[in-house]
């Protein structure tokens, strides 16, 4: 054992470098292999009412950090919203009417940002991308994605026939 670390120690100053300068080139490499893994975060293009919807219909926030926003479902492009099965993407979140109970989570799948769209059948979210599923509680169903999707809160005012998300 002892002629082990002797024959190490005599083959480094062969090499001209002490363990510690062996350390440190091997820390280097590590840190430059951790560095070069880090994930480039991509600016959201939403901005305002993006999606399958047009502007009227929809007052408020609906991308970012602050989503709050009030759906018209008066309005004709979001009437729809008012039969089962139906959904919207608005801005950053899709609003679905799920058997009668407004829901309402982002939109993006959690595995690669694509829009998901709401299955009636199923009654959950489906990523056509690479076939991810969602339940309408925001839980991963069917895998690659492995995060569940953001839930906001769907308040339906009956009298004023909107609905509001936040
Ligand atoms: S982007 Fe949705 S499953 Fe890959």
């Amino acid at each position: 054992m002892e002629m082990n670390k002797q024959s190490r120690g005599q083959f480094l100053k062969t090499l001209g470098l002490s363990s510690k300068a062996l350390m440190a080139v091997y820390c280097i490499g590590l840190v430059s292999a951790c560095s070069s893994e880090e994930e480039t975060v991509t600016p959201d293009p939403n901005t305002g009412n993006t999606g399958n919807n047009t502007s009227s219909g929809v007052t408020g926030t609906t991308t970012g950090a602050s989503i709050d926003f009030t759906i018209d479902l008066k309005n004709a492009t979001y009437s729809k919203l008012t039969t089962d099965g139906e959904f919207a993407v608005i801005g950053a979140v899709i609003v679905a009417n799920a058997g009668g109970t407004y829901v309402a989570l982002s939109k993006a799948c959690t595995h690669e940002g694509t829009t998901l769209a709401y299955r009636k059948d199923q009654k959950d979210f489906f990523c056509s991308n690479h076939g991810s599923e969602f339940g309408i509680d925001g839980s991963v169903q069917i895998s690659p994605a492995t995060s569940s999707l953001k839930v906001y809160k769907a308040s339906f005012d009956a009298t004023a026939n909107t609905l509001k998300i936040s």
